[in-house]
């Protein structure tokens, strides 16, 4: 895993609370006041955020919602596996990656209130991707699931929320 561990120094990635490792590159100096944002926010956003996100084969991305749509952008390394449960109770799971011909996409937009968690496909491998916000990111829009109370909610997918959670 040198090559993960040399993104991650040369782009100067912190641990993630999901799993994996991030940097925001872009935070818009714009702001949407919370009157214009509704309901769904407590405060201002900027209007927009982008991060690297980089995922190795060794851990997991456990499943989290926010309350924007994020969409992520396949750079390099590994396809990444996503597995979405909709607001709707849903399962559904994606390939982004660029062997496209297999039916992996180099973007996919994850929609607001998804749960959603990820894997890196390849063994010894890792996944670097951008995830891009709008509104822009706050961590009071982030929830880690807890594993019990997922499972309370989707009994139906209660093996791969077991697989894709800490605790
Ligand atoms: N900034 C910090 N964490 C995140 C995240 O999980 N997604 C996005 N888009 N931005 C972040």
């Amino acid at each position: 895993m040198n090559k993960a561990n040399n993104i991650i120094r040369a782009l100067n990635l912190a641990l993630h609370p999901e799993g994996g490792y991030f940097r925001e590159t872009y935070r818009s100096k714009g702001e949407i006041t919370q009157e214009n944002l509704g309901p769904n926010f407590e405060g201002n956003r900027n209007y927009s955020t982008c991060i690297y996100f980089l995922l190795t084969s060794d851990g997991f991305s456990a499943f989290h919602k926010i309350r924007q749509d994020e969409i992520w952008h396949f750079y390099n390394g590994s396809p990444i596996k996503l597995h979405l449960i909709s607001k709707d109770g849903e399962y559904s799971k994606i390939i982004i990656g660029s062997d496209f011909a297999k039916g992996q996409i180099p973007q996919y937009v994850v929609a607001y209130g998804t749960w959603f968690a990820a894997e890196v496909i390849n063994k010894n491998d890792y996944s670097l991707l951008g995830c891009t916000v709008a509104p822009g990111f706050n961590f009071l829009d982030f929830e880690l699931a807890k594993r019990n109370e997922l499972i309370v909610m989707f009994p139906q997918y209660k093996s791969i929320i077991t697989t894709l959670t800490r605790s």
